[in-house]
């Protein structure tokens, strides 16, 4: 029994929104303190966190730069009004990863990035049906809602939602519809997860993607990859269009950008992101906290970490340490894999949940995703280590012999 984590979960229920936090007697544990891959709760339990806390602290939790970063005393600048130097670098940065040309804006949720495209691409092409995908996750704020799958999320607020939307099988039997639908209908813009994160991990066929570029050059429809999950080398590559080959128009990135912090980026070609025009003195999408100088200093240290570690070839090492374990362990599951990003797919309605919570009690932390359920999820940090991953996959194997 978790005793303070259960009366703070009390305490909890008493001031949160009831939807939120799911809490079930002492569960889940209140965590108080992170670093590396452990992650300690209120009650004095360690974890070992297999998730990097959804795909962010790809270094680990709390690397020793933030607080370097932290004492040069510089925290808050003025958005777009009078920009910070580290502003300007990062936007660089992230430009020349890109393979340079691009342009963008930073913000700070995965959902404010994936709008930003969405609003880049309204500028650009006007106004029309936007193509997502089944099991699309893109964030919930109204403008990224449009785009997300999933009855749980848009139930409530579809009379509200901005962008018209149609979700198409995340396969390339979808292609000659969505061809259709070009030829009848305007379309604002496709958006796509190259590989969809929290439908648990489904990595689109090449084809498909392959297919959306040409038919979106054909008609001229903005392409959005969402990379929000996939970006800054989970994949083995920089962003998860080197894998395909492919490059989209606009791309949203957030999570690992930073490794810490809320920050993401809309980024584009620069002939899309040229649509919004030139300011006249105050921009029209702006957020106070907008390319926070703080957040944006801790993300160039984050991806220099990156090089410096070569977080490419951990990535590998990650994939092939899991792939060995699981044929050397004999563990039969349907798992879909690559680069840091792995599910085990149970098969089971709600089996990923179940399977989330039967880790935790035993001191792993995971994370349930799939369509339905069905899902236990990894993203470890670059810098986990084989006898972490060894012993995950023995509990694994242990789980399945229940
Ligand atoms: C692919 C993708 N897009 C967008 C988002 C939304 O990001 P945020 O939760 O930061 O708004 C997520 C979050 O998991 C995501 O995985």
């Amino acid at each position: 029994m978790r005793k303070r984590s259960s009366d703070l979960l009390r305490r909890l229920k008493r001031v949160e929104e009831g939807d939120f936090t799911f809490v079930e007697g002492d569960f889940p544990p209140v965590i108080k303190g992170a670093k590396g891959i452990f992650v300690e709760d209120v009650d004095g339990n360690i974890y070992r966190d297999l998730t990097s806390f959804f795909g962010v602290s790809m270094l680990g939790h709390s690397p020793d730069f933030i607080k370097d970063e932290a004492e040069k005393g510089f925290f808050h600048g003025m958005g777009d009004l009078i920009p910070a130097e580290e502003k300007i670098l990062l936007l660089e940065e992230i430009s020349a990863l890109l393979g340079g040309g691009w342009k963008g804006v930073l913000v700070s949720d995965g959902a404010d990035a994936v709008e930003a495209c969405l609003r880049t691409a309204l500028l650009k092409r006007g106004p029309g049906m936007v193509v997502a995908f089944e099991g699309a996750y893109h964030g919930t704020a109204l403008g990224a809602l449009s785009a997300t799958w999933g009855e749980k999320f848009r139930e409530r607020f579809r009379q509200v939602l901005p962008f018209p939307a149609r979700f198409f099988p995340f396969e390339e039997a979808s292609l000659s519809r969505i061809e259709g639908l070009a030829r009848r209908e305007r379309i604002m813009a496709i958006i796509i997860e190259p590989i969809q994160g929290r439908a648990g991990i489904r990595v689109a066929p090449n084809s498909l993607l392959q297919g959306l570029r040409e038919l979106s050059y054909r008609h001229g429809i903005p392409l959005i990859f969402d990379e929000i999950y996939t970006g800054f080398y989970k994949t083995t590559k920089p962003f998860a269009r080197d894998l395909y080959r492919l490059e989209p128009d606009l791309i949203a990135l957030g999570k690992a950008l930073s490794a810490s912090f809320p920050l993401s980026a809309c980024m584009g070609k620069g002939e899309f992101m040229d649509a919004w025009g030139q300011s006249r003195g105050e921009a029209s999408y702006t957020f106070t906290f907008s390319g926070n100088p703080f957040f944006c200093r801790v993300a160039l240290r984050t991806l220099k970490e990156y090089r410096k570690i070569k977080a490419w070839e951990k990535a590998e090492e990650i994939q092939e340490w899991i792939e060995e374990g699981l044929v050397k362990r004999g563990i039969r599951i349907k798992h879909r894999g690559l680069g840091v990003l792995h599910g085990f797919d149970f098969g089971k309605e709600g089996e990923g949940f179940r399977a989330f919570r039967w880790f935790l009690e035993r001191g792993w932390i995971t994370l349930p995703s799939g369509i339905k359920g069905e899902v236990l999820e990894i993203i470890p940090p670059f810098i986990i280590q084989k006898e972490v991953i060894d012993q995950f996959l023995r509990e694994l194997s242990a789980y399945l012999r229940l």
